[in-house]
């Protein structure tokens, strides 16, 4: 069958395609989401793309369907190139490359039909859950079984980071998604509250994270031409990480009535984060030191250096927001949707930009159709970024304050209305930056290399 052609490389390839795409869709639906906050009846209630069906549309389709795509195709290229083995079966790879890309669009056109489970991020219903966690099942045995024929016996850092994500992603997914009732997703009340954070906080924490750190420890050494400045803390990062970042999810309850000494328990560990953290950013800036003229002579480096240095932004700004006093003032406003975009798409999205350029020159075994586009694309995501930050904070700000002096949500409203126009303008520099890579990452993929010499 040859959508299950057997080819080395092919999964990664079409992963590394899924991701564009997916980053061109999603950042449309973000564009549609935007439009209907700069101005609510421009769009005239089309029932398909109301406000609430958009919403989640778009954070799935960015954090599986952009990062996610990303992060896995460049897992399926690193592990068999670390273990020095060809991965166990690329047909597998496939099979698990269309239901995870079937579980998106099935997904994505439930929630427009309306059928959602209305938890963040676990918004899809029970058979699309069941399709994920089938796709996620097919990439830990593929790979898996890869790592059991390896002629490399030593396991570097980032193939931990793999397993210990595809492991950790499969169980917050079947437990967060309540799969055992299919009809809710959810079981009740408080509870549900704590599992559904458990569960979103894992995405970011278990899923989207370990995969970009495995992303950054594979490229930066290469890109640099110097070997890991320790391999131990990079041991110490990953285990800290997986022992802190599991049970830290209630920071995102702290003004609700769950136990205080699950509170607690999220508080300090959001705040011993720092431990993980700065583990891998020391490591890799030890790694890097004095050779950041070779990162910054590699599309594919740079990108991953923007995305390190937006993760220290991140994790600055998350211990920071998870102190209760300054919750009180940060909680439930535009503060905490540009702490997401700067965590999903600044972090963890730009190196899985990074990972596709870096990787995808040396699955197709030719260079990258044009570097050029690819500067343009990434000065647009970088600005693109950076103006949501801006904008999306200080809409937050304003938002918080009056929460605090008592104002009303509508009294707000028109306040922060023209940080909601700029959000929705800025968004344009990504879509296009979007574009632009969808079309580098086709023809880089499509073009033979004499076409190119004549180019
Ligand atoms: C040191 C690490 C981090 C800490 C301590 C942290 C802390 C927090 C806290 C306390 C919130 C809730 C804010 C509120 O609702 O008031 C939050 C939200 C969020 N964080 Fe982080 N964060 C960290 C890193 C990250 C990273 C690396 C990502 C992305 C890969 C990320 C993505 C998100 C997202 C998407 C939300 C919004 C969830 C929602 O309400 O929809 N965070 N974070
Ligand atoms: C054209 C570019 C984009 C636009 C216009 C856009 C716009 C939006 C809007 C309007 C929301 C809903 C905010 C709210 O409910 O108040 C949102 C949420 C979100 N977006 Fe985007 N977005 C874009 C790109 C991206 C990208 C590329 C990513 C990740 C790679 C991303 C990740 C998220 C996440 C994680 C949330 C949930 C935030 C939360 O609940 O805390 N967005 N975005």
């Amino acid at each position: 069958m040859q959508f299950l052609k057997d080819e080395p490389h092919g999964t990664a390839k079409l992963f590394f395609l899924s991701s564009a795409v997916w980053f061109v869709v999603g950042t449309s639906f973000g564009l549609i989401d935007a439009t209907h906050m700069a101005a609510p009846e421009l769009l005239g209630n089309i029932a398909w793309i109301v406000f609430g069906r958009i919403r989640p549309m778009h954070t799935n389709a960015v954090i599986f369907g952009f990062v996610g795509s990303g992060l896995l195709g460049a897992a399926y290229y690193m592990l068999p190139a670390l273990l020095r083995t060809p991965l166990y079966s690329e047909r597998l790879g496939k099979l698990s490359l269309w239901m995870w890309n079937g579980a998106i669009v099935a997904g994505s056109v439930t929630l427009s039909l309306g059928h959602s489970q209305g938890r963040e991020y676990a918004e899809w219903i029970w058979p699309v859950d069941i399709a994920v966690l089938l796709a996620l099942a097919l990439m830990f045995v593929n790979l898996m079984l890869t790592a059991t024929r390896r002629e490399e016996k030593i396991l570097y850092v980032s193939v931990w980071y793999v397993f210990g994500a595809l492991i950790f992603t499969f169980f917050i997914y079947f437990f967060g998604n309540a799969v055992w009732n299919p009809g809710t997703g959810a079981i009740v009340g408080i509870p549900d509250a704590i599992l559904a954070w458990f569960y979103g906080h894992g995405i970011v924490g278990l899923f989207l994270t370990p995969l970009a750190i495995a992303i950054a420890y594979y490229v930066v050494p290469i890109v640099c031409r110097s070997p890991l400045y320790s391999h131990t803390l990079s041991l110490v990062g990953f285990w800290t990480l997986l022992m802190i970042y599991t049970h830290i999810g209630t920071h995102h309850l702290l003004q609700t009535p769950v136990p205080t000494w699950l509170k607690v328990l999220a508080v300090s560990g959001s705040i011993g984060m720092i431990i993980p953290v700065m583990t891998v950013l020391i490591n890799l800036w030890l790694t890097m030191r004095g050779r950041l003229g070779y990162i910054h002579a590699d599309v594919g480096g740079k990108f991953v250096m923007a995305g390190l240095v937006w993760y220290i932004l991140t994790c600055i700004q998350g211990p920071l927001q998870a102190l209760p006093t300054v919750q009180r003032v940060t909680h439930l406003n535009n503060w905490v949707i540009a702490h997401s975009h700067l965590g999903v798409l600044g972090f963890s999205g730009t190196i899985a930009l990074g990972g596709i350029y870096f990787m995808l020159p040396r699955v197709m075994g030719r260079p990258l159709y044009n570097k050029r586009l690819a500067d343009v694309q990434y000065w647009l995501v970088l600005l693109g970024m950076a103006g949501f930050f801006t904008v999306l904070t200080a809409a937050g700000l304003i938002q918080g304050n009056g929460w605090l002096n008592g104002e009303t949500v509508y009294r707000i409203l028109p306040e922060i209305h023209v940080y909601m126009v700029l959000r929705a303008s800025i968004g344009v520099l990504l879509w296009s930056g979007a574009i632009i890579g969808l079309y580098n990452v086709i023809m880089t993929i499509t073009r033979t290399p004499s076409e190119r010499l004549t180019k």
